[in-house]
């Protein structure tokens, strides 16, 4: 395990975990987060052997060499890079300004990272495998991209992974990419609009659980607890370098299955149906269904999930209520 672990966003929902865990695993991990989605709160920055650093890693894009960022890059012995603007809905709604975060935040680190020959892990999505199918999408399935709103953050994170492919086939730095598959559980921020936060803020709001679409649509979700495991076991993985992981559950469900589940978990309000134009306008593009093959994952780090969907949505419930509470004081 590396000593001094660079988190670039990790004050937020999976960054935050995943500072837990170095810290449990006796690294000391910097975070830096500009806390455009993530919290403080987080963290434990009472911890001595964490460090906090407010800071955008995009800012640096005239070029990053004797910038905070290269410094904090050059002091770490790995970087985790997790920041990104999320959520589907942004994603749409603002495709230029997602695209170009992507990008300008991604090739800040990665020239940091090649600069100073430091390992990296990039977060990726299962965005990239684009509206998918009806079946486990293996990490060699290739995916088409149109220029409708949606795929501008996917087409990033693909380009971002071909750097990190190059890091390591080019350079000899070693570089992973992760392509994570709706992560959930405690600390997501309801902000995002993802859907399990979104089911959860509805139902404490005493609002309808609304569902996008006509319900039948399927995702498969795992345990933030669990995508942080399998972060760690590929970050020390020899054989993973230079390669683009899939990391999700095994629970694959349809969103009403989803929302019913939330109901019988909480209680709660109806849940109804909008249909994608009433809620994200003309122009977006739906996804069917979306479910990862593992096997690169399980074979070559022994990795398996922990945690159930129940405990994820259980989890998420109990952060939001204190900080409703918080709030409150
Ligand atoms: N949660 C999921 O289901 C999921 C699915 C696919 C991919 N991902 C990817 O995993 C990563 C982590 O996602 P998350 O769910 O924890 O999201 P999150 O929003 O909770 O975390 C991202 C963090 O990055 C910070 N950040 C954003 N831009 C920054 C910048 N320019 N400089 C510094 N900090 C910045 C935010 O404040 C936030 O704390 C992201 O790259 C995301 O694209 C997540």
């Amino acid at each position: 395990m590396p000593k001094r672990v660079l988190v670039i966003g990790g004050a937020g929902f999976i960054g935050s975990h995943l500072t837990e865990a170095l810290l449990a695993r006796r690294a000391l991990p910097t975070v830096i987060d500009n806390l455009s989605s993530g919290r403080l709160e987080n963290l434990d920055l009472a911890d001595p052997r964490l460090a906090f650093v407010n800071l955008d890693v995009g800012e640096s894009h005239q070029g990053i060499a004797g910038s905070a960022l290269d410094r904090l890059i050059a002091e770490a012995d790995f970087v985790y890079h997790l920041a990104s603007p999320i959520g589907v809905a942004r994603a749409h709604r603002e495709p230029f300004d997602t695209t170009r975060r992507i990008l300008e935040d991604g090739l800040n680190v990665i020239a940091g990272c090649l600069r100073h020959r430091r390992p990296v892990l990039y977060a990726s999505s299962s965005e990239i495998y684009g509206v998918g199918g009806d079946h486990a999408l293996g990490e060699d399935e290739t995916a088409g991209f149109g220029l409708q709103p949606r795929w501008g953050y996917g087409a990033a994170k693909m380009a971002m992974e071909h750097l990190v492919a190059g890091l390591w086939r080019e350079h000899g730095v070693p570089a992973w990419s992760v392509r994570f598959f709706n992560v959930v559980g405690p600390r997501q921020n309801p902000e995002s609009g993802l859907v399990v936060a979104a089911f959860c803020k509805a139902v404490l709001d005493g609002k309808d659980i609304v569902v996008h679409g006509d319900g039948n649509d399927r995702r498969t979700f795992m345990h933030v607890l669990d995508s942080v495991s399998a972060l760690v076991a590929i970050a020390g993985s020899r054989d993973l370098r230079g390669k683009s992981i899939n990391v999700g559950g095994l629970e694959n469900i349809s969103v009403r299955e989803l929302a019913e589940l939330v109901v019988k978990l909480r209680g709660g309000g109806r849940i109804v149906c909008k249909s994608y134009e009433e809620v994200y306008g003309i122009g977006f593009v739906p996804v069917k269904d979306r479910r990862p093959k593992l096997d690169l994952l399980q074979s070559a780090t022994g990795w398996e999930p922990r945690h159930t969907l129940e405990e994820a949505i259980a989890g998420c419930f109990a952060t939001m209520e204190r900080w409703r509470l918080e709030q409150g004081r």
